[in-house]
Protein backbone atom coordinates (compact mmCIF):
# COMPACT_ATOMS: atom_id res chain seq x y z
CA UNK A 1 0.00 0.00 0.00
CA UNK A 2 1.13 3.35 -0.98
CA UNK A 3 1.41 6.08 2.09
CA UNK A 4 2.21 9.79 2.09
CA UNK A 5 4.43 11.25 5.02
CA UNK A 6 6.26 14.78 5.36
CA UNK A 7 9.63 14.80 5.69
CA UNK A 8 10.62 16.35 9.08
CA UNK A 9 14.66 16.33 9.55
CA UNK A 10 17.33 14.45 8.41
CA UNK A 11 18.98 11.63 10.66
CA UNK A 12 22.12 10.78 11.38
CA UNK A 13 22.81 8.62 7.95
CA UNK A 14 21.34 11.42 5.97
CA UNK A 15 17.99 9.14 5.31
CA UNK A 16 14.80 11.77 5.77
CA UNK A 17 12.71 10.98 8.60
CA UNK A 18 9.10 10.89 9.05
CA UNK A 19 7.00 10.85 11.95
CA UNK A 20 6.94 7.11 13.56
CA UNK A 21 9.58 7.41 12.49
CA UNK A 22 9.59 6.47 9.07
CA UNK A 23 12.90 6.83 7.05
CA UNK A 24 13.24 7.81 3.72
CA UNK A 25 16.27 7.83 1.73
CA UNK A 26 17.09 10.64 -0.59
CA UNK A 27 14.92 12.76 1.02
CA UNK A 28 14.84 16.31 2.14
CA UNK A 29 13.15 18.30 5.47
CA UNK A 30 9.95 19.80 4.06
CA UNK A 31 9.11 16.98 1.18
CA UNK A 32 6.09 15.24 0.84
CA UNK A 33 6.86 12.21 -0.49
CA UNK A 34 4.84 8.58 -0.70
CA UNK A 35 6.17 5.28 -1.36
CA UNK A 36 5.28 1.77 0.28
CA UNK A 37 6.55 0.90 3.90
CA UNK A 38 8.88 -1.76 4.71
CA UNK A 39 8.69 -1.83 8.63
CA UNK A 40 10.12 1.18 9.28
CA UNK A 41 11.84 2.01 5.61
CA UNK A 42 10.35 4.08 3.14
CA UNK A 43 10.81 2.59 -0.34
CA UNK A 44 10.21 3.17 -4.02
CA UNK A 45 10.13 6.58 -2.95
CA UNK A 46 8.28 9.65 -4.71
CA UNK A 47 8.75 12.81 -4.66
CA UNK A 48 5.38 14.89 -4.40
CA UNK A 49 6.47 18.18 -3.61
CA UNK A 50 10.47 18.87 -3.86
CA UNK A 51 12.31 21.06 -1.72
CA UNK A 52 14.12 24.11 -2.56
CA UNK A 53 17.25 22.73 -1.73
CA UNK A 54 16.88 19.77 -3.81
CA UNK A 55 19.41 19.53 -6.33
CA UNK A 56 19.67 17.58 -9.55
CA UNK A 57 22.65 14.64 -8.43
CA UNK A 58 25.81 15.89 -9.82
CA UNK A 59 27.16 12.27 -10.29
CA UNK A 60 25.11 9.83 -12.83
CA UNK A 61 25.54 6.42 -10.55
CA UNK A 62 24.06 8.57 -7.62
CA UNK A 63 20.16 6.42 -7.89
CA UNK A 64 22.36 3.09 -7.71
CA UNK A 65 25.27 3.58 -6.02
CA UNK A 66 25.22 3.86 -1.76
CA UNK A 67 28.60 5.30 -1.59
CA UNK A 68 26.65 8.77 -1.47
CA UNK A 69 24.15 9.89 0.66
CA UNK A 70 23.26 13.86 -0.16
CA UNK A 71 23.67 14.20 -3.51
CA UNK A 72 20.37 15.13 -3.98
CA UNK A 73 20.70 18.64 -1.33
CA UNK A 74 22.44 21.49 -2.42
CA UNK A 75 26.04 22.26 -0.95
CA UNK A 76 24.11 24.76 1.56
CA UNK A 77 22.08 22.94 2.52
CA UNK A 78 24.89 20.27 3.58
CA UNK A 79 26.91 22.97 4.94
CA UNK A 80 24.09 24.06 7.33
CA UNK A 81 23.05 20.71 8.49
CA UNK A 82 27.27 19.61 9.33
CA UNK A 83 27.41 22.64 11.60
CA UNK A 84 24.12 22.20 13.27
CA UNK A 85 24.98 19.02 13.85
CA UNK A 86 28.00 20.09 15.82
CA UNK A 87 26.38 22.76 17.20
CA UNK A 88 23.33 20.56 18.76
CA UNK A 89 26.01 18.12 20.14
CA UNK A 90 27.58 20.86 22.14
CA UNK A 91 24.50 22.01 23.13
CA UNK A 92 23.00 18.59 24.35
CA UNK A 93 26.25 18.96 26.94
CA UNK A 94 25.30 22.51 27.69
CA UNK A 95 28.28 24.15 25.77
CA UNK A 96 28.28 26.43 23.06
CA UNK A 97 30.94 28.08 20.84
CA UNK A 98 31.32 30.07 17.97
CA UNK A 99 31.37 27.79 14.62
CA UNK A 100 33.14 28.67 11.29
CA UNK A 101 31.95 28.60 8.06
CA UNK A 102 32.36 24.75 6.51
CA UNK A 103 35.20 24.16 4.46
CA UNK A 104 34.30 21.72 1.74
CA UNK A 105 36.40 19.60 -0.13
CA UNK A 106 35.97 19.72 -3.99
CA UNK A 107 34.82 17.30 -5.83
CA UNK A 108 37.20 14.18 -7.30
CA UNK A 109 39.48 14.74 -5.03
CA UNK A 110 39.08 11.45 -2.56
CA UNK A 111 42.50 10.16 -2.49
CA UNK A 112 41.60 7.17 -0.44
CA UNK A 113 38.62 4.68 -1.26
CA UNK A 114 37.40 1.02 -0.40
CA UNK A 115 35.98 -0.49 -3.18
CA UNK A 116 34.68 -4.58 -3.64
CA UNK A 117 35.42 -6.42 -6.03
CA UNK A 118 34.08 -9.86 -7.16
CA UNK A 119 34.43 -12.48 -9.80
CA UNK A 120 31.86 -13.15 -12.17
CA UNK A 121 31.08 -15.61 -15.34
CA UNK A 122 32.85 -13.22 -17.52
CA UNK A 123 35.66 -11.97 -15.26
CA UNK A 124 35.60 -9.58 -12.17
CA UNK A 125 33.67 -6.31 -11.07
CA UNK A 126 34.50 -3.84 -8.79
CA UNK A 127 32.82 -0.80 -7.65
CA UNK A 128 30.65 0.26 -4.35
CA UNK A 129 28.06 -1.79 -2.82
CA UNK A 130 24.13 -0.33 -3.86
CA UNK A 131 22.51 1.19 -0.84
CA UNK A 132 22.18 -1.22 1.99
CA UNK A 133 23.19 -4.44 -0.24
CA UNK A 134 26.01 -6.32 -1.63
CA UNK A 135 25.52 -5.84 -5.00
CA UNK A 136 28.43 -3.78 -6.52
CA UNK A 137 27.69 -1.01 -8.70
CA UNK A 138 30.52 -0.28 -11.15
CA UNK A 139 31.30 3.85 -10.82
CA UNK A 140 33.63 4.56 -13.98
CA UNK A 141 32.00 8.18 -14.06
CA UNK A 142 32.04 8.59 -9.66
CA UNK A 143 31.88 12.39 -9.17
CA UNK A 144 33.64 12.04 -4.98
CA UNK A 145 37.24 10.39 -6.18
CA UNK A 146 40.38 11.62 -7.52
CA UNK A 147 40.07 10.38 -10.91
CA UNK A 148 43.88 9.05 -10.82
CA UNK A 149 41.95 6.37 -7.94
CA UNK A 150 39.26 5.23 -10.98
CA UNK A 151 42.33 3.77 -12.51
CA UNK A 152 42.53 1.17 -9.84
CA UNK A 153 38.40 -0.14 -10.65
CA UNK A 154 40.48 -2.44 -13.58
CA UNK A 155 43.26 -3.40 -10.86
CA UNK A 156 40.77 -4.42 -8.09
CA UNK A 157 39.00 -6.10 -11.06
CA UNK A 158 42.12 -8.16 -12.12
CA UNK A 159 42.99 -8.87 -8.56
CA UNK A 160 39.80 -10.57 -8.16
CA UNK A 161 40.43 -12.38 -11.28
CA UNK A 162 43.63 -13.77 -9.72
CA UNK A 163 42.62 -13.78 -5.93
CA UNK A 164 39.36 -13.84 -5.08
CA UNK A 165 37.58 -17.07 -3.71
CA UNK A 166 34.82 -18.43 -6.27
CA UNK A 167 31.92 -16.55 -4.25
CA UNK A 168 33.89 -14.12 -1.87
CA UNK A 169 34.59 -10.76 -2.42
CA UNK A 170 37.45 -8.68 -1.90
CA UNK A 171 38.09 -5.36 -0.09
CA UNK A 172 40.33 -3.50 -2.36
CA UNK A 173 41.88 -0.22 -0.52
CA UNK A 174 43.16 2.60 -2.85
CA UNK A 175 44.93 5.48 -2.23
CA UNK A 176 46.56 8.18 -4.90
CA UNK A 177 50.43 8.88 -3.56
CA UNK A 178 52.82 10.76 -5.24
CA UNK A 179 54.08 8.16 -6.69
CA UNK A 180 51.19 5.88 -8.32
CA UNK A 181 48.76 3.94 -6.47
CA UNK A 182 49.24 2.02 -3.68
CA UNK A 183 46.88 -1.14 -3.08
CA UNK A 184 45.52 -3.08 -0.16
CA UNK A 185 43.41 -5.98 -1.18
CA UNK A 186 42.01 -7.80 1.73
CA UNK A 187 40.03 -11.51 2.37
CA UNK A 188 41.63 -12.54 -0.70
CA UNK A 189 42.90 -16.41 -1.50
CA UNK A 190 45.31 -17.70 1.16
CA UNK A 191 48.90 -16.71 -0.70
CA UNK A 192 50.72 -20.06 -2.23
CA UNK A 193 53.78 -19.82 -4.63
CA UNK A 194 51.82 -19.36 -7.91
CA UNK A 195 49.08 -16.38 -6.23
CA UNK A 196 52.18 -14.54 -5.24
CA UNK A 197 53.54 -14.58 -9.03
CA UNK A 198 50.01 -13.57 -10.28
CA UNK A 199 49.31 -10.53 -7.92
CA UNK A 200 53.00 -9.26 -8.69
CA UNK A 201 52.06 -9.83 -12.70
CA UNK A 202 49.32 -7.38 -11.58
CA UNK A 203 51.51 -4.74 -9.78
CA UNK A 204 53.54 -4.26 -13.17
CA UNK A 205 50.88 -4.69 -15.60
CA UNK A 206 49.16 -1.51 -13.87
CA UNK A 207 52.36 0.42 -12.73
CA UNK A 208 51.38 0.68 -9.09
CA UNK A 209 53.49 1.82 -6.47
CA UNK A 210 52.83 -0.94 -3.82
CA UNK A 211 50.26 -3.91 -3.73
CA UNK A 212 49.59 -5.42 -0.32
CA UNK A 213 47.67 -8.90 0.05
CA UNK A 214 46.07 -9.15 3.75
CA UNK A 215 48.88 -7.24 4.82
CA UNK A 216 51.69 -8.55 3.62
CA UNK A 217 53.52 -6.77 1.08
CA UNK A 218 53.71 -8.51 -2.89
CA UNK A 219 55.30 -5.84 -5.04
CA UNK A 220 57.02 -2.93 -3.84
CA UNK A 221 57.76 -0.69 -7.12
CA UNK A 222 57.81 2.84 -6.18
CA UNK A 223 57.99 4.20 -2.72
CA UNK A 224 54.10 5.28 -2.06
CA UNK A 225 55.00 8.37 -0.55
CA UNK A 226 52.34 11.12 1.36
CA UNK A 227 53.84 14.75 1.32
CA UNK A 228 53.60 15.80 5.03
CA UNK A 229 54.95 19.26 5.44
CA UNK A 230 59.20 19.10 4.42
CA UNK A 231 59.07 15.05 4.64
CA UNK A 232 57.80 12.43 2.11
CA UNK A 233 56.70 9.56 4.03
CA UNK A 234 55.34 5.83 3.41
CA UNK A 235 52.50 4.98 5.20
CA UNK A 236 52.10 1.27 5.91
CA UNK A 237 49.72 -0.66 3.56
CA UNK A 238 45.79 0.36 4.85
CA UNK A 239 47.30 3.02 7.39
CA UNK A 240 44.87 5.99 7.99
CA UNK A 241 45.13 9.09 5.93
CA UNK A 242 42.66 12.14 5.80
CA UNK A 243 40.53 11.74 3.14
CA UNK A 244 41.21 14.37 0.75
CA UNK A 245 44.39 17.03 0.08
CA UNK A 246 41.90 19.65 0.69
CA UNK A 247 40.14 18.57 3.97
CA UNK A 248 44.25 17.57 5.47
CA UNK A 249 44.77 21.19 4.75
CA UNK A 250 42.01 22.78 6.41
CA UNK A 251 42.50 20.74 9.21
CA UNK A 252 46.62 21.89 9.76
CA UNK A 253 45.50 25.91 9.07
CA UNK A 254 43.15 25.03 12.02
CA UNK A 255 45.81 23.28 13.71
CA UNK A 256 48.40 25.78 13.25
CA UNK A 257 46.42 28.89 14.31
CA UNK A 258 45.96 26.90 17.38
CA UNK A 259 49.07 26.22 18.64
CA UNK A 260 50.39 29.57 17.20
CA UNK A 261 54.28 29.68 18.31
CA UNK A 262 54.12 27.43 20.68
CA UNK A 263 57.72 25.77 20.99
CA UNK A 264 57.25 22.49 22.64
CA UNK A 265 54.18 20.50 21.05
CA UNK A 266 52.74 16.73 21.72
CA UNK A 267 50.85 15.29 18.97
CA UNK A 268 48.01 13.00 20.29
CA UNK A 269 47.25 10.16 18.00
CA UNK A 270 49.30 11.25 16.03
CA UNK A 271 49.39 9.05 12.85
CA UNK A 272 52.20 9.13 10.47
CA UNK A 273 52.90 12.74 11.18
CA UNK A 274 50.00 14.62 9.13
CA UNK A 275 50.16 17.52 12.13
CA UNK A 276 53.93 16.26 13.69
CA UNK A 277 55.93 16.78 10.26
CA UNK A 278 54.27 20.73 8.97
CA UNK A 279 54.53 21.58 12.77
CA UNK A 280 58.09 20.91 13.34
CA UNK A 281 58.90 23.50 11.15
CA UNK A 282 58.77 25.40 13.97
CA UNK A 283 58.03 23.57 16.88
CA UNK A 284 59.61 20.39 18.89
CA UNK A 285 57.30 17.55 18.40
CA UNK A 286 56.96 14.32 21.15
CA UNK A 287 54.31 12.36 18.34
CA UNK A 288 52.34 9.53 20.60
CA UNK A 289 50.35 6.70 18.50
CA UNK A 290 49.38 3.18 19.00
CA UNK A 291 50.37 1.54 15.66
CA UNK A 292 54.27 1.01 15.82
CA UNK A 293 54.63 0.41 12.32
CA UNK A 294 52.91 4.04 11.59
CA UNK A 295 55.56 5.94 14.33
CA UNK A 296 58.02 3.98 11.78
CA UNK A 297 57.03 5.87 9.03
CA UNK A 298 56.77 9.29 10.70
CA UNK A 299 60.35 8.54 11.98
CA UNK A 300 61.59 7.36 8.96
CA UNK A 301 60.47 10.62 7.05
CA UNK A 302 61.29 12.89 9.90
CA UNK A 303 65.05 11.57 9.76
CA UNK A 304 65.06 12.00 5.65
CA UNK A 305 63.44 15.99 5.64
CA UNK A 306 65.75 18.99 6.05
CA UNK A 307 65.05 21.77 8.44
CA UNK A 308 62.61 20.31 10.37
CA UNK A 309 62.83 20.44 14.53
CA UNK A 310 63.16 17.45 16.82
CA UNK A 311 59.92 14.51 16.69
CA UNK A 312 60.53 12.06 19.11
CA UNK A 313 57.95 9.55 18.11
CA UNK A 314 56.33 7.19 21.04
CA UNK A 315 54.17 4.07 20.57
CA UNK A 316 51.28 4.01 23.38
CA UNK A 317 48.08 2.99 23.78
CA UNK A 318 46.54 6.07 24.64
CA UNK A 319 43.18 4.54 25.71
CA UNK A 320 44.46 2.88 28.54
CA UNK A 321 47.80 4.54 29.09
CA UNK A 322 47.43 8.30 28.56
CA UNK A 323 49.76 10.56 28.91
CA UNK A 324 49.60 11.69 32.73
CA UNK A 325 49.93 15.21 33.77
CA UNK A 326 53.01 15.25 34.73
CA UNK A 327 54.28 14.11 31.32
CA UNK A 328 51.82 17.24 29.50
CA UNK A 329 53.35 19.68 31.49
CA UNK A 330 56.12 19.73 29.66
CA UNK A 331 54.50 20.90 26.50
CA UNK A 332 53.42 24.28 25.46
CA UNK A 333 49.94 22.58 22.89
CA UNK A 334 48.83 19.48 22.48
CA UNK A 335 46.96 18.64 19.63
CA UNK A 336 44.34 15.86 19.91
CA UNK A 337 43.37 13.49 17.13
CA UNK A 338 41.51 10.91 18.22
CA UNK A 339 39.44 7.52 16.25
CA UNK A 340 35.70 8.09 16.58
CA UNK A 341 35.47 6.68 20.02
CA UNK A 342 37.17 10.18 21.54
CA UNK A 343 39.80 10.05 24.16
CA UNK A 344 37.85 10.12 27.12
CA UNK A 345 41.32 8.97 29.37
CA UNK A 346 43.71 11.57 27.71
CA UNK A 347 41.18 13.97 28.01
CA UNK A 348 40.42 13.71 31.58
CA UNK A 349 44.30 13.89 32.28
CA UNK A 350 44.53 17.07 29.77
CA UNK A 351 42.24 18.40 32.04
CA UNK A 352 44.39 17.91 34.97
CA UNK A 353 47.35 18.93 33.31
CA UNK A 354 46.33 22.75 32.70
CA UNK A 355 48.54 22.99 29.38
CA UNK A 356 47.81 26.23 27.93
CA UNK A 357 46.38 25.14 24.29
CA UNK A 358 44.61 22.35 22.59
CA UNK A 359 44.01 21.54 19.17
CA UNK A 360 41.15 18.95 19.70
CA UNK A 361 40.63 17.30 15.89
CA UNK A 362 37.63 14.80 15.51
CA UNK A 363 35.68 12.90 13.16
CA UNK A 364 32.45 12.41 15.66
CA UNK A 365 30.75 15.14 17.28
CA UNK A 366 29.31 13.18 19.80
CA UNK A 367 32.13 11.85 21.02
CA UNK A 368 33.94 15.38 20.94
CA UNK A 369 31.03 17.45 22.31
CA UNK A 370 32.11 14.75 25.55
CA UNK A 371 35.12 15.48 26.20
CA UNK A 372 34.91 19.14 25.61
CA UNK A 373 32.84 19.37 28.19
CA UNK A 374 35.17 17.82 30.71
CA UNK A 375 37.77 20.22 29.46
CA UNK A 376 35.90 23.41 29.81
CA UNK A 377 34.63 22.32 33.23
CA UNK A 378 37.84 21.97 33.97
CA UNK A 379 38.57 25.55 33.19
CA UNK A 380 39.23 25.32 29.65
CA UNK A 381 37.63 28.24 27.34
CA UNK A 382 36.54 26.80 23.86
CA UNK A 383 37.28 29.44 21.58
CA UNK A 384 35.77 28.44 18.32
CA UNK A 385 35.17 25.43 16.31
CA UNK A 386 35.82 24.79 12.70
CA UNK A 387 33.90 22.23 10.42
CA UNK A 388 35.69 20.83 7.77
CA UNK A 389 33.75 18.51 5.18
CA UNK A 390 36.67 16.31 3.52
CA UNK A 391 33.39 13.61 3.01
CA UNK A 392 31.63 15.83 0.64
CA UNK A 393 28.30 14.23 -0.36
CA UNK A 394 27.82 11.96 2.97
CA UNK A 395 27.33 12.29 6.94
CA UNK A 396 30.40 12.35 7.91
CA UNK A 397 31.92 15.39 9.39
CA UNK A 398 35.15 16.52 11.07
CA UNK A 399 36.18 19.61 12.96
CA UNK A 400 38.66 21.22 14.80
CA UNK A 401 38.18 22.83 18.27
CA UNK A 402 40.35 25.30 19.79
CA UNK A 403 40.81 25.50 23.42
CA UNK A 404 42.70 27.32 26.10
CA UNK A 405 43.19 28.06 29.54
CA UNK A 406 43.83 31.75 28.80
CA UNK A 407 40.78 33.80 27.44
CA UNK A 408 42.86 35.61 25.85
C1 LIG B 1 41.80 9.90 13.23
S1 LIG B 1 43.36 9.09 13.11
C2 LIG B 1 44.44 10.48 13.13
C3 LIG B 1 45.85 10.25 12.69
C4 LIG B 1 46.67 11.49 12.38
N1 LIG B 1 46.50 12.54 13.39
C5 LIG B 1 46.35 12.03 11.00
O1 LIG B 1 45.74 13.10 10.90
O2 LIG B 1 46.72 11.39 10.01
C6 LIG B 1 43.46 8.38 14.70
C7 LIG B 1 44.77 7.69 15.00
O3 LIG B 1 44.67 7.14 16.32
C8 LIG B 1 45.35 5.92 16.36
N2 LIG B 1 44.80 5.17 17.51
C9 LIG B 1 43.62 4.50 17.57
N3 LIG B 1 43.44 3.99 18.82
C10 LIG B 1 44.52 4.37 19.55
C11 LIG B 1 44.92 4.15 20.90
N4 LIG B 1 44.14 3.46 21.74
N5 LIG B 1 46.09 4.68 21.33
C12 LIG B 1 46.86 5.40 20.47
N6 LIG B 1 46.54 5.63 19.18
C13 LIG B 1 45.39 5.12 18.71
C14 LIG B 1 45.10 5.29 15.00
O4 LIG B 1 46.10 4.34 14.68
C15 LIG B 1 45.14 6.52 14.09
O5 LIG B 1 46.43 6.73 13.59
Amino acid sequence: MVTQHEILRLGHQGDGVAAGPVYAPATLPGETVSGTLSGTQLTEVRIETPSADRVQPPCRHAKSCGGCQLQHASDAFVSAWKQEIVATALEAQGLAAPIRGIVTSPARTRRRAVVSARRTKKGAMAGFHARGSDVIIQIPDCQLVDPKLLTGLPVAEALAVVGASRKGELSVTLTVTENGLDVAATVGKPTDGPLEIALAQVAERFDLARLAWDGEVIAMRQPPVQRFGAANVEPPPGAFLQATPEGEAALLDSVQEIVGDAARIVDLFAGCGTFSLPLAASAEVLAVEGDAEMIKALDQGWRQAQGLKKITGAVRDLFRRPLVPDELRKFDAAVLDPPRAGAEAQVAALADSRLDLIAYVSCNPVTFARDARVLVSSGYHLAWVQVVDQFRWSSHIELVAAFSRNEA
